[in-house]
């Protein structure tokens, strides 16, 4: 409530601010006030989103991301997803990444009949529920453990046929230390939005290419905002063939597919 109060009073302020002030009091108004509750090691990494959070992906004061609710019509019905930014800071909002990744699979839904995918970093689960709408053979949905009630809560409200809830299941992979539960290779890896920490980048790297067999495509929807995110993808080039294969000009998003360069010895 009090930082409801804080919001609504520093929005007006700001249109009058500095850039640096601006993102200054961005700062402060993307720190989770509930960072009391969670473990070292999150509030560590909560500390990393939150320096990340001052530049401008979210320049907008009045974002998005503070919505309670967010509305989406895709696979054929609309989605409503629940944020709590304030709570689970950028794992807890839909990114327009998600979106761009959820328009670009409906467009290519014959790239998913089938197949087994999983999603990484899925937040709330925008792309890999639409994935899941529009038939797969079966689909992991994960993301670190303390954001899995919510994208849980989000799938369940919005997947009510019984095929399709079966098929997608949601699990706990956080990159740095989860790889050991998954043991087999995925048709399709998709993640929206996961390049972005550039401490995470050797684990992201070594997640996919883990999951990934030869013929595994996979397609990441990601905004680039530094040369370190371009530098990931040099990286994944190094061991994947790799092909911009959509721009978004209106989100500025960039769809990635990649596909193991090296056959690994299975
Ligand atoms: C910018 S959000 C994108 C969320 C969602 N894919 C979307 O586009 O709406 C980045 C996501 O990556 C996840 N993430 C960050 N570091 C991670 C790690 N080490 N292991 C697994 N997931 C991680 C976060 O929890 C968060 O959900």
């Amino acid at each position: 409530m009090i930082y409801k109060i804080y919001q609504s009073l520093l929005f007006p302020l700001v249109a009058s601010l500095t850039l640096d002030n601006v993102l200054h009091v961005q700062k402060a108004l993307n720190t989770p006030p509930n960072a009391k509750n969670l473990d070292q090691k999150q509030i560590d990494l909560d500390k990393k989103m939150e320096s990340l959070a001052v530049v401008p992906y979210n320049s907008e004061i009045l974002s998005p991301f503070h919505f309670d609710k967010r509305q989406f019509y895709l696979a054929g019905q609309n989605i409503v997803i629940k944020q709590k930014w304030g709570q689970l800071g950028v794992a807890a909002v839909v990114w327009d990444a998600a979106v761009v990744l959820c328009e670009y699979l409906e467009k290519h839904r014959n790239m998913l009949e089938d197949k087994t995918v999983i999603e990484l970093g899925a937040g709330m689960g925008l792309a890999g529920m639409v994935a899941g709408l529009l038939g797969v053979g079966r689909i992991d949905i994960t993301d670190r453990e303390i954001v899995l009630d919510d994208l849980r809560q989000n799938i369940q409200e919005n997947v009510h046929n019984q095929v399709s809830l079966k098929t997608i299941q949601v699990k706990a992979l956080d990159w740095s230390h989860d790889l050991e539960n998954f043991t087999d290779h995925y048709d399709l890896v998709i993640g929206a939005d996961i390049v972005y920490i550039e401490e995470t980048f050797e684990d992201l790297l070594r997640t996919i290419s883990h999951l990934a067999q030869p013929e595994t495509e996979v397609i990441l929807a990601s905004k680039i905002r530094y040369k370190r995110d371009k530098d990931f993808y040099k990286m994944l080039g190094k061991t994947f063939s790799l092909a911009k294969v959509h721009y978004d000009k209106d989100k500025d998003i960039v769809i990635y597919k990649a596909k193991l360069r090296i056959h690994k010895e299975l």
